[in-house]
């Protein structure tokens, strides 16, 4: 594969005719082979042929995490079990966990964004990329490796963990991608120090980084330490995996949503009312060409807005600050992490690993925020001060008072994959 597919650069008019066609036989194939969308579609008095323009997909019942819950382990399978020849599942932190299937169809499909998602981040075939998503149940592994066998690239299957091997494979096999949740890549960054290399003489050119919020201040943090450009990459297990839409390199200006195979709504998370281009809500997809799987209008829980194509002509969406589900509310400000990664990162001296705490005194609930010194940062009383001027930066732009305590470097657990950047402690004692 080389160069980008004709539907990459086709008109507006192109792609929604391609959708309306994808959007029809989606619903007539969850409606007649899963019972139930048959069972909703009916409750809400709907039915496929009630869709004729793009406007009418707003008709049909939504898709929740629940729902799929609910029909653990196979019931959202449309096609007979034999013909599923893949399975994922994504954790979750309670309960069962979410399963996903796929025909072969489908593998093929989701290599193919993966593929352009690469090549929109600017790789190119013979490359050599390192994937350092975590193989398994979890889509990001497997799914960058399809994507990037596809595309034609040297695939390196690290995996995540053990940093310091990920260092020494860097070194020794001159990737020129790397894949790889953003928190893990600045774990990555501390080691090349720790072993006394330059991280800005790696060969990485470019890094893929998702599955995980991140600023566009964590974006600097990286593509200064390793001299490489940050692409952001976005997608979720119940719609497929990585690849439902990628920034291109071009433009670094949010991901552009891949819509001849996922059609994308914002909607009020509170009424479920569509909202117009440019509006702030959550996302919503309905899958345009799944076979195991299809999805209607599934709730992803993500906060974002469409916004017109720019590299590309299909729609990006902004860069993902925060899911509702991670949203905080203490005392009556609402807050998400990567509105104090933002602030944080505005220090020479803090890094962007970093934990917020929360307990309850009495009534009142309090924030600490848990940041890290970067490396060959330790005096206390310069840690104190930077902390007190982080405090007072959250304070001045988010209106919130937390504490912020500098640590030394190291003392913030590390993730491999994903990082948890809230302990909430306040049902605790
Ligand atoms: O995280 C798929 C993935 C793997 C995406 C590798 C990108 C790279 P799940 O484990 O199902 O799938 O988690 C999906 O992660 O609903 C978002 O909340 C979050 N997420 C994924 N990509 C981004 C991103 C994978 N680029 C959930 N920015 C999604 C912000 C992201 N959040």
């Amino acid at each position: 594969m080389a160069g980008l597919e004709p539907i990459e650069t086709a008109s507006r008019d192109e792609i929604a005719a391609l959708q309306r066609q994808r959007i029809a036989w989606t619903l007539r194939h969850a409606y007649t082979n899963v019972p139930h969308y048959r069972r909703t579609f009916d409750a809400a008095g709907v039915h496929p042929d009630d869709f004729r323009s793009l406007e009418d997909l707003a008709k049909f019942p939504f898709t929740t995490k629940h729902d799929l819950r609910a029909q653990y382990p196979f019931g959202m399978f449309a096609v007979p079990r034999e013909q599923v020849i893949r399975i994922h599942a994504s954790s979750g932190t309670t309960g069962k966990p979410t399963v996903v299937g796929y025909t072969r169809n489908d593998l093929e499909v989701w290599a193919q964004v993966v593929a352009r998602s690469i090549y929109a981040s600017g790789g190119r075939p013979g490359m050599v990329l390192h994937n350092a998503y975590g193989y398994g149940l979890f889509t990001g592994g497997l799914g960058l490796h399809d994507g990037a066998a596809r595309l034609g690239c040297s695939v390196v299957p690290v995996s995540g963990g053990m940093t310091e091997r990920q260092v020494q494979l860097i070194n020794d096999f001159r990737p020129d991608i790397i894949t790889v949740t953003p928190s893990y890549m600045l774990a990555i960054l501390d080691e090349f120090r720790r072993q006394g290399l330059e991280p800005r003489d790696s060969s990485l050119q470019i890094g893929i980084f998702g599955a995980e919020p991140w600023t566009n201040a964590m974006r600097r943090e990286i593509e200064t330490g390793f001299a490489l450009d940050a692409v952001d990459i976005y997608g979720l297990s119940e719609v497929m995996g990585p690849g439902i839409a990628n920034e291109c390199i071009e433009g670094k200006d949010g991901p552009h949503v891949w819509e001849d195979h996922f059609y994308p709504e914002v909607i009020n998370p509170d009424t479920g009312r569509v909202l117009g281009e440019g509006e702030h809500g959550e996302l919503v997809f309905t899958s345009l060409t799944k076979e195991a799987m299809p999805v209607i209008r599934y709730r992803t829980r993500d906060l974002s807005r469409l916004l017109p194509g720019t590299a590309r002509t299909m729609r990006r969406m902004e860069k993902i600050t925060g899911r509702s589900d991670d949203m905080l509310i203490v005392r009556g400000v609402n807050l998400f992490p990567s509105q104090i990664e933002e602030q944080l990162l505005k220090s020479s001296v803090l890094s962007g690993h970093y934990q917020l705490v929360l307990t309850r005194e009495g009534r009142m609930d309090e924030v600490a925020v848990h940041v890290e010194a970067r490396s060959g940062y330790f005096d206390p009383v310069l840690l104190e001060a930077e902390a007190k001027l982080a405090g007072a930066r959250i304070k001045d732009t988010i209106g919130l008072t937390t504490r912020v305590v500098a640590e030394a470097p190291g003392t913030i657990e590390r993730s491999v994959g994903k990082a948890k950047r809230v302990l909430d402690r306040r049902g605790i004692g």
